[in-house]
């Protein structure tokens, strides 16, 4: 397997297009967006020349991890030679299934078809393809490049086969995969996400600031960030998804997403990538500013 095309070039499509092309892949990039492509293109170009820095990879390193990455705005153009598709696009139930009802028709049938969907189905986008043993989630974790952790989750007609090669990419990108079933949520978000609500929970109550929370578990729990500065990393609107699975697919309140979480994400306050959420982004400093909204 050499040729790799990744949907989608946001957080997650730009950091998996990455790892893929520095351990030697030929990668499709494909985005709607020309804007988004541009932005993923200077975000790796970005993350190789820290690497660089750091004498983690070499000049040629980065010039050949470039090279390997072709973009696209149209899908059929991007998918049609590849061995396998992992699709990265927002979070969006309608949209990914139309996105994989269109590449069942324009990749060939040997293709495997993943989807790094947070929480999403694996056995419900695969219903909408011809080939449903051909599909597999690989949930990569945010930054690709740097977490280790791909969460491989098998959709009810996932093969044997696709599962153990999807296993064995993995492991070629010097990753460590964990083989799940899928469930809503999965076992990252079942569990990470109802902690980041009830972070949002105790902030809308009043119970503690922003920095309070942080500190709290950063310091308590010894967690490398807090869960409101993890949530702006991940971004809200994705958060709120999650949790929107989570409440629909397993039926049960407790997963109901904070009010708080809503407004904010209503309010196009999606955490870094759109400069402010619990934090304010825009600063260009490394220090943890509280967004306006919340300072006491
Ligand atoms: N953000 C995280 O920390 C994280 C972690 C693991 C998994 N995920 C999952 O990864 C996926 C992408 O999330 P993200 O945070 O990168 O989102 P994002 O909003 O940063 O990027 C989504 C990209 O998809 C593009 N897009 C939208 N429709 C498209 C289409 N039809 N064809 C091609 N591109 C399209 C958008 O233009 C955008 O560039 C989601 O399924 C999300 O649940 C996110």
């Amino acid at each position: 397997m050499n040729n790799i095309t990744v949907i989608g070039a946001g957080t997650m499509g730009n950091g998996i297009a990455h790892t893929f092309a520095q351990y030697g892949y030929k990668v499709n990039l494909v985005d709607i967006s020309q804007d988004s492509l541009d932005k993923g293109m200077a975000t790796i170009k970005k993350n190789l020349d820290r690497l660089l820095a750091k004498e983690k990879i070499t000049n040629e390193k980065l010039t050949e991890t470039l090279n390997n990455i072709t973009c696209f705005t149209d899908l059929k153009a991007g998918v049609e030679n590849a061995e396998l598709v992992v699709e990265a696009a927002t979070e969006n139930i309608d949209l990914k299934l139309k996105i994989f009802a269109d590449m069942d028709k324009y990749t060939n049938a040997n293709c495997i078809l993943a989807t790094n969907t947070s929480s999403i189905s694996i056995t419900k986008i695969a219903a909408v393809t011809e080939n449903p043993d051909k599909v597999i989630g690989m949930h990569f974790m945010n930054p690709v490049p740097i977490m280790k952790l791909v969460e491989i989750i098998r959709g009810y007609s996932t093969s044997d086969a696709v599962c153990s090669e999807i296993m064995d990419v993995s492991k070629s990108l010097n990753k460590v995969p964990v083989e799940v079933n899928d469930y809503p949520g999965f076992v990252a978000n079942r569990i990470l996400m109802p902690m980041i609500n009830e972070a949002i929970i105790t902030l809308n109550e009043g119970v503690a600031g922003v920095e309070e929370i942080d500190t709290v578990m950063k310091l308590g729990m010894a967690h490398p960030m807090g869960p409101l500065q993890l949530a702006d990393f991940i971004g809200l609107d994705v958060c709120l998804a999650i949790m929107n699975v989570l409440k629909d697919g397993l039926g049960n309140d407790k997963y109901a997403p904070c009010p708080l979480l809503v407004n904010m994400v209503t309010a196009g306050k999606l955490g870094v990538k759109s400069g402010e959420g619990f934090y304010s982004w825009g600063h260009g400093s490394k220090d943890l500013i509280v967004a306006d909204n919340f300072k006491k």
